[in-house]
């Protein structure tokens, strides 16, 4: 069943009924500005940290479902009706609605008695304010005389203080209002220097800022108090929960429309110029006024909505393909595209999962996301590298988190994830491929950001692998420390403790327990690092670095296998996790993804092995999840990782990160049918007829997909935040498809579902559009390459001196 469309044409998910499984959400601003809204207008809003500069208040884990966001009342004041024409919060049953979730933009609309409502929300480029851009008309034949009514609930700033120290913030709420516009000032008087602004094109019939004033004591969102009496009381709220409510009342011909702007935004003062007059507590707003005299302009509205639309041609035309499938398309030429933006800009702290509370950004999981965006921005990817290594600590570890705001390590989380520091040289190798830009392996960064203690980004990558060389373990695997990719294999916590922190509690950090994980990934780290050494001139260390990543290629082969597949690793006591001679969690798939995409047992068929055990153990019609059996009980030994039912989360699900690393490895075989098969398994688009029972958005991959073994098999959750798009970005179009950056210019290398006959895509690389033929002739995967007509050797690209070139690729 299926609960809309999509319109590729438009790059858009057109959602026709309100009450979707769950919220179905987008995001608005893709820098420093952000809003989350879903498809009857909730969510909230904040500036650059989810936590630290939260704008609107929204309520998880709420009763009815996604209460709290950008909420209008449109009132009949003949009948004294009164309804939203986003559905929610007072949830009439709308003729004709539609919900168009778009690219950074939402707009909803809908029919109620004759009147239609259309509300289209974006945040303008550039631009620290959210649009939200109202259009009424009367659909009949009568004169209506009609009121509307706008709604936000302010955060007070700190979203977690906010809902948890009501001792202190039901005092310290400020407001002010000047003309139509409200502006909410709480904490302003002392260490702020910035405030939220709320505004409206209209004059206003009454406002108000106080939330009871509003609703009524008592009374909810669905019904306020002001809104079924049509008048506002015009409250100034000192401390209280502040609001801001605009109220008008207009009357429309027939058949006439009426347009009304609003404004949510966010402004700064410079700090010794705050008040005006000053010495005042009056709020300075020669700043701020322009900027909200011009966007209340229609006209501004509509030009800034055209460039935002115009920014999305040139990020999404980095690449687009046309294939025989339409779901891939989809996914590629607009949707994961997309979420890896919104995974770049918010790695995991902001969804309708993640409360923008607890996680800031995380050091592996950027890593990871930068695979998938960097072709789109690459001057923000190059940022976001320097950020992170200059979280790294001096013995080449790293935090495992930051907070976007202050860019510094989250000390309460620490460090010790030993993957961590790997993924770092992996999205470098990443940055590197794409751009050319060899000089920011020069740049000075510091580690702790402690100032002094500056080292060039490329001797950061050498401490990294060094990290690991130094926490090697009795077989010479890396030791896994509190965790390794799997967050929730956690082989030295042994909490026995409840709501003790699996991750963070290191009970025994015995040096024994060790990941075969890390062992893969150190493999493929080091392997880049060597080229990228070689390519600097350092020959020397070029070839140490190769020589690192076979050995440990040779350990692994030697104490990571076991007789069928992978092992996982080995836990506190030196057993074998993930071993057939397990009782349960016989066989994982993270190390048969990853061994093999490292090289590692491809020649004595270990890898072949390794891949068709995952085909028969680990393949379910959603997808491959990522262990089997699951753990029927919780094991001390194990931690987080049995803590779940079987078939949800790490313990057993479809954890639909670790489903591209089976893609890539089963290209690297020349498997192309079984990578496009496993792609399809997961692919939300190709699940859409799904949507009853998979419950997340169609558009975007979700964190997991629950296994066979759980109570609801294929049902999603956790949507948006997750390595998913990166990783399956990389997966289709660097390994399926084969467009694929390399050190020294563009491979093209497709491995190919044997039924395909051809595909086209246009690629900009490094300043070239590549415009790719490939013509399927034969059952194989070699690859003969004609660049503007002319045969070339191998699969590589060379460099070109022109802004255009012809790719001709035939496989036979
Ligand atoms: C609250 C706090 C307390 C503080 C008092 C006065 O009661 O819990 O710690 O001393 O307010 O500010
Ligand atoms: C979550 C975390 C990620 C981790 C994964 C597996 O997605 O964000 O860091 O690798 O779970 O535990």
């Amino acid at each position: 069943m299926r609960f809309g469309y999509f319109n590729d044409e438009e790059r858009e998910y057109v959602i026709t009924q309100p009450d979707t499984p769950l919220p179905w959400i987008n995001y608005l601003g893709m820098n420093d500005y952000i809003g989350l809204i879903s498809n009857t207008a909730g969510g909230y809003s904040f500036y650059q940290d989810a936590r630290l500069r939260r704008l609107t208040r929204y309520r998880y884990n709420n009763v009815p479902l996604d209460m709290g966001g950008r909420y209008l009342y449109l009132r009949d004041n003949q009948s004294g009706e009164f309804w939203s024409p986003t559905w929610m919060p007072t949830r009439h049953d709308l003729e004709d609605y539609r919900c168009r979730h778009g690219m950074g933009y939402t707009i909803i609309n809908s029919v109620y008695r004759g009147l239609r409502g259309e509300v289209r929300y974006f945040v303008p480029l550039g631009q620290s304010l959210e649009v939200w851009d109202l259009t009424v008309e009367n659909l009949t034949d009568e004169v209506r005389e009609l009121s509307a009514f706008s709604s936000v609930e302010f955060c007070l700033w700190d979203a977690l203080d906010d809902a948890t120290n009501f001792q202190r913030n039901l005092n310290t709420a400020e407001v002010e209002v000047a003309g139509s516009v409200i502006f909410h000032k709480t904490e302003y008087r002392e260490r702020r220097d910035h405030f939220a602004f709320f505004a409206c094109s209209e004059p206003l019939a009454g406002f108000e800022t106080q939330r009871e004033s509003f609703l009524g004591p008592y009374q909810g969102w669905e019904n306020p108090r002001a809104v079924e009496e049509d008048v506002c009381s015009n409250s100034l709220t000192v401390g209280g929960s502040p609001v801001g409510v605009h109220h008008f009342r207009f009357t429309l011909q027939p058949g006439e429309k009426k347009r009304v702007i609003f404004l949510l935004g966010y402004h700064e003062n410079p700090v010794d110029e705050k008040f005006s007059p000053p010495g005042s507590q009056t709020l300075n707003k020669r700043g701020v006024r322009p900027i909200i005299d011009k966007y209340l302009n229609p006209e501004v509205v509509d030009q800034a909505f055209e460039v935002l639309r115009k920014s999305w041609d040139d990020v999404l035309g980095v690449l687009q393909v046309d294939t025989p499938n339409e779901h891939v398309n989809r996914m590629v030429n607009i949707w994961t595209a997309y979420q890896c933006m919104v995974t770049f800009n918010l790695s995991r702290s902001a969804s309708y999962f993640e409360s923008g509370i607890g996680r800031g950004m995380g050091f592996r999981d950027s890593n990871q996301d930068l695979l998938g965006f960097v072709q789109m921005v690459p001057d923000r990817a190059r940022g976001r590298i320097l950020d992170l290594a200059a979280t790294q600590l001096e013995d080449g570890g790293a935090h495992h988190q930051y907070q976007p705001l202050t860019k510094r390590g989250n000390d309460a989380i620490g460090s010790n994830f030993n993957d961590d520091p790997v993924w770092l040289v992996l999205s470098v190798a990443a940055y590197l491929k794409e751009t050319d830009d060899w000089e920011i392996l020069e740049e000075l960064v510091p580690y702790e950001n402690k100032p002094g203690t500056e080292t060039s980004l490329l001797a950061h990558l050498e401490r990294a692998l060094q990290y690991i060389q130094d926490n090697l373990g009795p077989h010479g695997l890396p030791l896994i420390g509190r965790a390794d990719w799997n967050d929730c294999l956690n082989l030295n916590t042994f909490s026995d403790k409840p709501g003790e922190s699996f991750q963070t509690t290191i009970n025994q950090d015995g040096k024994v327990a060790e990941s075969v994980v890390i062992a893969a990934l150190f493999t493929m780290g080091a392997k880049e690092l060597a080229q990228i050494m070689a390519h600097v001139g350092r020959e020397e260390d070029a070839i140490h670095y190769q020589n690192l990543s076979d050995d440990m290629a040779g350990t692994t082969q030697l104490f990571g296998w076991d007789d069928y597949w992978f092992l996982r690793a080995y836990d506190h006591f030196g057993n074998a996790v993930g071993s057939h001679s397990c009782a349960e969690g016989k066989i994982f798939v993270e190390p048969q993804g990853l061994c093999t995409m490292a090289g590692i047992g491809l020649e004595d068929d270990m890898a072949k092995g390794a891949l068709d055990a995952v085909e028969r153990y680990l393949a379910c019609e959603h997808g491959v999840m990522l262990l089997q059996p699951p753990y029927s009980q919780y094991y001390l030994h194990l931690g987080e990782i049995s803590s779940y039912p079987p078939g949800y989360k790490e313990n057993a699900s479809v954890f639909c990160h670790t489903n591209p690393w089976v893609m890539i490895a089963e290209t690297i075989l020349g498997r192309g049918d079984k990578a496009l098969d496993y792609y399809l398994r997961i692919n939300p688009s190709n699940r859409e007829e799904l949507s009853d029972l998979h419950r997340c958005e169609p558009y975007v991959y979700a964190q997991m997909i629950a296994g066979k073994d759980a109570d609801r098999p294929g049902e999603a959750k956790n949507s948006w935040l997750t390595g998913t798009a990166a990783w399956n970005f990389v997966a289709i179009t660097q390994w399926i498809l084969g467009i694929r950056p390399d050190y020294d210019g563009l491979r093209i290398a497709p491995v190919l579902p044997e039924e395909w006959k051809d595909f086209r895509a246009a690629r900009k690389y490094r300043g070239v559009t590549y415009d790719i033929e490939v013509v399927r002739e034969g059952g194989g995967n070699d690859v003969s390459l004609m660049v503007d007509g002319n045969s070339i050797e191998g699969t590589l690209i060379p460099k070109v001196d022109k802004e255009r070139v012809t790719v001709k690729a035939i496989i036979r």
